[in-house]
This record gives structure tokens, C-alpha cells and sequence, in this order.
């Protein structure tokens, strides 16, 4: 089973307020997007759940929200400074780069090579010199004074926020081991390679949570993390679950941290690609930090009477990959109960940007104040739309395509009957419903909204 065309889903992301490519008057930033007033919805309500089943249900994690701009030490401690890097060729004519591995991956179509084998430039077939390394982060200036020591890092993953504060938030919260640290914020990696709509950016959102635990624990809590995550994609993003598969980093693709990543990966339509990775990232960064800044953090095991550096296992997951996954994954195409086609965004509801959209039968001043008082009261509990414009049929399929699963119909007979209609996105089915029963109706509709 493959998702559909990624243009298609590109296209309607756009022309329904999901997501716009970025500064588009001035003919667009490359690998930037803006989320239009549908696309931060869903990017809430997705980040929302995640929270829910990482944070908020649970005992043994905790919250964070640490600064992006640190003292650049902790990235040099990271690792970061030195290895977060990637191979770039550079085209001696075009002076175009590139990153080979994404080449041969046929990232930019289809690949070429000159008669000695050598990968050539796929842009205006011109050589390519060897390959340098780079490095991803960005970098900025604090204060005044552009100098190396006024030189900080956008951070290129959240995970260092937890790690500095691992000492802060367990004496704070009197945490035991096992236990995690979450959060879900912006990251910046300096990406060369045109990103396959929001696949791939400059500036994207992770969830991340960083895990400690004994280190002979360290195996049993990977699996329980894997299994868990993909629970959590299937279960409450929706996805579908023969579009998902786990795969083992190779020993030479794994980071500098890790002694065993799982990706969690999804069939995109140019074929599977990185959704989660599940690391092992060992006491490597503790160890780090201890080291670079000479406060022990470490862990004293009252069972054992020792102190001991805890090992960590990470699920870090692309919130805004996640949430094009979402849109791909969700997108049917089928005929509605006229025979007509449809677009269809089967999102579970609470991930759905609009939850309930209400809709008054005629643009007639009479169905008005009825339909505000509808709508007044259901937007107190869950985000809703008002829609009067074009014929009913329309306004459904406009609803139908941003994954709406429950239109409110305010027709004539309202007036007489004090009831509604009650339309599923799914099934289509309409039952009628009196106004003084309809939130208890839509509640059983929307269930954990
Ligand atoms: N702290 C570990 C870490 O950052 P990663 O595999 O590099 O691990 C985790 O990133 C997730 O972040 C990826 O699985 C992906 O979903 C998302 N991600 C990474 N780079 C991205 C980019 N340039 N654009 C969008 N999402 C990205």
C-alpha cells in the first residue's frame, strides 16, 4: 500500500490553508513553509498528543522548555561541534552542492554518472569535487560584538536541553530511575537538499524525551519504546499501520552517540523514510557533560549504595514530518453518496483541525441568530468553523477535504423544531438531533476530543 501523489497532497495543503511555502511573494526560501490557520491546528493538536501519552499520562515522565540560544560549550561537550556534519560535493561548473548520498538515493532524479563511474553534477551534468564535510548547524551572534566568543548555535535537536538539566529536574521533582525528560520544540539544521515538501527543512519542530535508566535496563526499555511509539502512530495519529515498518541503523550510519537506533518509517510516496528514530544513546552525553563542565551528573542507586551514570534511551520524532505523514496518509479519494467524487482527509478527530463545522441551510437573516447560538456554544469546547457560502453540497466537500468529521445543519425547520442535523464525515450519515441534546450528541461522536 503506498500513500498518494505528494503533489496532490501539496496542493491541497495550499490551497486549503495547511501550509504555504515560505516568503512566497519573493519567490520562496528554499526548504522554509509557513503553517497557514489549518496548519497550526493540526500541528497543535498532533504535538498536543504526544504530550497526552508521553508527559501527561504518564508518572515517569516530565515536561521541559529549555532556552534554543545556550552556551555554546554544551555543543563542543555534545559532540556537535565536531561531528554533526555532512559529506557536500560541490559541482566545479554549476558551483552547485550537493550531498552525494542523497544523489545516488535519486533525490534530484535520475542518476548519472561519467565513463569512469564517478557521480556527476545533476544539475548541468558537470564534475563534482570530492567529498568535504560540513557542518549543519547554524550559527549566530550573541550581543554586539560579531567575535568567536560572541559565537552561539540554533540547536539542531532538543535533546541537550534535557541533558544540562538532568541534575535541575531530579532533585527538583525527586525523580527516581527510570525516568524521562520531554519536550517538543523548533530545531535548525543547515539542509542543502531540496526537501520533499516539509519532509525535509531548514527549521522544524521535535518531540523528543530523553529516558534514564540502569544501564543493564537500557535493552528492555528500547523494545518497550519502540513498541510504544508505534502504538502511538497507529492508535492515535491514525496511520496506517502496512505503511509503517521498523528498520535497524547500520553500524555506519549510526550518530556519534548511539549504540543502536531503530527508525520507525513510513512508505512515503518516493519510498520509506526516517518518521522516529529510537536510539540507545548509552551515558555518552552525561559522561559529556560531566566531563566539559565539571559537575558530576551522575545517579546515586540507593539499592546499590553507588554512584552510577545512567544510560539513556531517546524516541525523537519530527513533529512537522509527522504531521506531513498525516496529511499523506489520511488523503482518500472517493465517490459520496451522490455518486460524486470526493476528497476525503479521514483524520482521526482529535487530530482534525476543525472538529465541528456549522453550517446554515441559506445565507436567509432567519437561520442566523439560530445557527450563531449553535455555533457560539459548541466553539466554547472544540475548535469549529461557521460556513454560510455556496450550496450545502459544496460546504460538505470543503469540510470533507480538511478532515472535518462533523458538519451541524441549521435548516428551516430548526425554527419550528429547536433540532439540528448531524452529519459524519466517514459514514455521511445525518440523524437529527434537538439543539438542547446536540453537544452531548457531538461529544459521543468526538470521543477523547
Ligand atoms: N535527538 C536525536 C535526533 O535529533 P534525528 O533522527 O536526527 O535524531 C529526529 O531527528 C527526528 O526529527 C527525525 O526522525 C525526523 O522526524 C525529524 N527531523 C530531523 N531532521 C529534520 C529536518 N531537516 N526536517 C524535518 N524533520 C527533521
Amino acid at each position: 500500500m503506498v500513500a498518494p501523489d505528494l503533489d496532490t497532497v501539496v496542493s491541497l495543503a495550499k490551497r486549503r490553508g495547511f501550509i504555504f511555502p515560505s516568503a512566497e511573494i519573493y519567490g520562496g526560501f528554499a526548504n522554509t513553509y509557513d503553517y497557514g490557520p489549518l496548519g497550526v491546528e493540526l500541528k497543535r493538536n498532533i504535538r498536543e498528543a504526544w504530550w497526552r501519552s508521553i508527559v501527561r499520562l504518564r508518572d515517569d515522565v516530565v515536561g521541559l522548555d529549555a532556552a534554543l540560544l545556550t552556551n555554546p560549550r554544551v555543543w563542543v561537550a555534545s559532540g556537535h561541534a565536531e561531528n554533526f556534519t555532512d559529506p557536500l560535493v560541490d559541482c566545479k561548473d554549476c558551483q552547485r552542492r550537493f550531498r552525494p548520498d542523497h544523489i545516488e538515493e535519486g533525490v534530484y532524479g535520475d542518476v548519472a554518472r561519467d565513463d569512469d563511474g564517478n557521480l556527476i553534477c545533476p544539475n548541468c551534468s558537470g564534475d563534482l569535487t570530492s567529498a568535504r564535510l560540513f557542518n549543519m548547524m547554524f550559527q549566530t551572534q550573541v550581543g554586539t560584538v560579531a567575535d568567536g566568543a560572541s559565537t552561539a548555535y540554533l540547536p539542531p535537536e532538543t535533546a541537550q536541553g534535557m541533558f544540562i538539566n538532568f541534575e535541575n529536574v531530579r532533585d527538583s521533582m525527586r525523580k527516581k530511575l527510570p525516568f524521562g525528560i520531554a519536550q517538543t520544540r523548533v530545531s535548525f539544521r543547515n539542509e542543502i537538499t531540496p526537501g520533499r515538501f516539509i519532509f525535509r527543512t531548514l527549521e522544524f519542530e521535535q518531540m523528543e524525551m530523553e529516558f534514564f535508566c540502569h544501564p543493564e535496563a537500557a535493552a528492555e526499555w528500547h523494545k518497550y519504546w519502540i513498541d510504544e511509539r508505534l502504538r502511538w502512530y497507529v492508535d492515535i495519529v491514525g496511520i496506517n499501520k502496512e505503511r509503517l515498518r521498523l528498520r535497524d541503523h547500520d553500524p555506519d550510519e549510526l550518530s556519534h552517540y548511539s549504540a543502536g537506533t531503530t527508525d520507525i518509517e513510513y512508505n512515503f510516496p518516493w519510498g520509506w523514510g526516517e518518521l522516529e528514530g529510537v536510539a540507545i544513546r548509552t551515558a555518552y552525553d552525561l559522561k559529556a557533560h560531566s566531563e566539559h563542565s565539571g559537575q558530576s551528573l551522575t545517579y546515586f542507586d540507593d539499592a546499590t549504595s553507588e554512584h552510577i551514570t545512567p544510560y539513556v534511551i531517546e524516541p525523537a520524532a519530527g513533529l512537522s514530518r509527522t504531521l506531513a505523514v498525516a496529511l499523506l496518509d489520511s488523503y482518500s479519494n472517493e465517490l459520496d453518496e451522490k455518486g460524486d467524487e470526493r476528497v476525503v482527509l479521514k483524520l482521526p478527530p482529535l487530530i482534525s483541525p476543525i472538529k465541528v463545522a456549522v453550517l446554515p441551510l441559506s445565507k436567509k437573516d432567519v437561520l442566523t441568530p439560530t445557527a450563531q447560538k449553535v455555533y457560539k456554544m459548541i466553539r466554547e469546547r472544540w475548535m469549529s468553523q461557521y460556513d454560510e457560502t455556496q450550496s450545502i453540497g459544496r460546504r460538505y466537500r470543503r469540510q470533507d477535504e480538511i478532515g472535518t468529521p462533523l458538519c451541524v445543519t441549521i435548516d428551516f425547520d430548526s425554527l419550528d423544531d429547536n433540532a439540528v442535523t448531524v452529519r459524519e464525515r466517514d459514514t455521511q450519515q445525518q440523524i437529527r438531533v434537538p439543539i438542547d441534546g446536540l453537544m452531548e450528541a457531538l461529544a459521543e461522536r468526538l470521543p477523547g476530543v
